[in-house]
């Protein structure tokens, strides 16, 4: 063996050993630079001089039929986030979001959506119960120039609704942009709770959305470089206005808050600590009015809080760190960690007296376990449901009109959170992981979150509307996840009834 043989190794170890050096150090630093970037923490740092926008009540007329006609037009337009920086967005009926519509329990409402804004879309009752042929899914496209008109009767409890694009593969944009509003109902107990309900007087909604902007003022859709929930925005819009307040007049203010975000989760409290009242989830009023301390939401949530405020007072609503049950590296690139100081209500020196809030709200959901005659399972995971993605052309699932069912949802992704939403349906939580819900979840939900390696069960009960060939939805609400495909459909049928043919597309 010579020597220069026998030198080879030393020097193809010494190259190995710079390399690997190198790399690491590179990757440290990238690493270093990602953690040291990830955590947003706003709390008394925003400065709260605008007046918080409240998206006006939708204008409506009562037709020939008696039916509530409402008259939607999304649409292109340039709202200022950003004192001096105009920012092209989408809106309904105006420049950002849409209007509030109301209608009552009984009532036929008719909708007529116009597609104003030179791109397909779609729009969503989300929480509605009503026909899948009037539920704005996927299927229903409303081209450039169209206008899309749909009716149904409201048959449901009161509840704070929302609604927004559902377009296949494309939802994250659209409702970033700005296409998204609330659909108030009200029923012929919810006025008679002693709950404030004056609108945009004592009753505000608060529509909470994550922005991020580039240098020139427009929208951000870029994700980071780790990105589990997809976009995250370090700017909290709350009704398009970032740093805004409130003006209180009442003893007691109503907020309905809406998680309008692609991706990112809120756990709502006050900053001072102090506790809150909530009464309502998702689908409507919660049994009995109920204190808490913080309020979690993940995209598409609501929940409704009533905040007690004494003259002259300052409170500010703040989203405080969750650690959504991921471990320290994940929890910091979904926003888990960041503190987001969101709105401020300023209590004015003498105010309106507010009623006493009743000690029942409405019926717990009348749902029992005992009922249901089927069980299924949904297992989350990558951007799957039971390992397929979205498929417009297939039905997932094909549900029996009138039975009651168990769908058991686990979340099969180590350090991904997801969350799981069923069109068309009000659910009851049973349990999570085996332990019965928190009290927030013990009312109607119709999206909750699934945190990491967990199952979470939730029953319900599909009443009507059956429709072999037009599918309802199922699917993630982070909004990248449910763009990637982790969305399924269901048909509900005739008892003995099977799966039909959904719509053709040619998009
Ligand atoms: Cu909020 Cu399937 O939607
Ligand atoms: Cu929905
Ligand atoms: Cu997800």
């Amino acid at each position: 063996m010579n020597a220069r043989a026998r030198r080879r190794p030393f020097r193809m170890l010494k190259i190995l050993v710079t390399l690997s050096l190198v790399t690491g150090i590179v990757v440290g630093a990238g690493a270093l630079y990602l953690w040291s970037t990830a955590v947003v923490d706003t709390a008394d740092e925003i400065e709260f001089d605008t007046p918080l926008s409240v998206p006006p009540l939708a204008e409506s007329t009562i037709d020939g039929e008696g039916r509530r006609v409402f008259d939607l037009e999304v649409r292109q337009g340039e709202h200022e986030f950003i004192a001096g920086q105009s920012t092209p967005t989408w809106g309904v009926n105006g420049d950002y979001l849409g209007p509030t519509l109301r209608a009552s329990r009984g009532e036929q409402v008719l909708v007529n959506v116009t597609n104003d804004v030179g791109e397909t879309t779609t729009v969503h009752w989300h929480g509605m119960h009503l026909p899948a042929r009037m539920d704005g899914g996927p299927h229903q496209m409303i081209d450039p120039g169209e206008t899309w008109s749909r009716t149904w009767r409201i048959e449901q409890p009161a509840a704070s609704l929302w609604y927004h694009p559902h377009l296949h593969g494309n939802t994250l944009e659209h409702v970033y942009r700005g296409v998204a509003g609330m659909f108030l109902l009200d029923d012929e107990r919810s006025g008679r709770v002693g709950l404030p309900g004056e609108y945009g007087v004592d009753d505000f909604p608060l529509i909470i959305q994550d922005k991020k902007f580039a240098a020139d003022g427009t929208l951000d859709t870029g994700e980071g470089m780790v990105a589990p929930v997809g976009l995250l925005g370090d700017t909290i819009a709350v009704n398009g206005t970032v740093g805004g307040y409130l003006d209180v007049t009442t003893e007691k203010v109503r907020l309905r808050l809406l998680n309008g975000s692609s991706g990112r989760f809120y756990d709502f409290g006050l900053a001072d600590g102090g506790t809150m009242t909530m009464v309502a989830s998702d689908g409507g009023l919660l049994p009995a009015p109920l204190e808490i301390d913080r309020v979690l939401l993940s995209p598409g949530e609501r929940a409704e809080v009533v905040i007690e405020m004494a003259p002259g007072e300052e409170k500010v609503l703040r989203s405080h760190p969750n650690d959504l049950g991921l471990g320290p590296w994940d929890g910091r690139f979904t926003g888990a960690q960041d503190t987001l100081d969101l709105v401020q209500l300023r209590a004015a020196d003498t105010l309106a007296p507010s009623a006493e809030i009743a000690a029942e709200l409405a019926p717990a959901p009348d749902l029992r376990e005992e009922d249901a005659s089927t069980t299924r399972e949904f297992r989350m995971s990558g951007n799957n449901i039971n390992g397929r993605r979205m498929d417009m052309s297939r039905i997932d699932e094909v549900v029996t009109v009138g039975d009651t069912e168990v769908w058991e949802v686990r979340n099969s992704n180590g350090g991904t959170p997801h969350n799981f939403h069923v069109h068309d349906v009000q659910f009851r939580v049973l349990d999570l992981d085996g332990a019965p819900p928190p009290p927030e979840l013990r009312g109607w939900k119709d999206t909750v979150y699934i945190r990491p390696n967990t199952t979470v069960r939730i029953l319900m009960r599909f009443e009507d509307y059956t429709d072999p060939d037009f599918p309802y939805m199922f699917h993630c609400h982070l909004l990248q996840h449910e763009d990637r495909g982790m969305m399924g459909q269901f048909v509900v049928v005739e008892e003995g009834g099977s799966a039909g043919t959904p719509p053709e597309h040619d998009h």
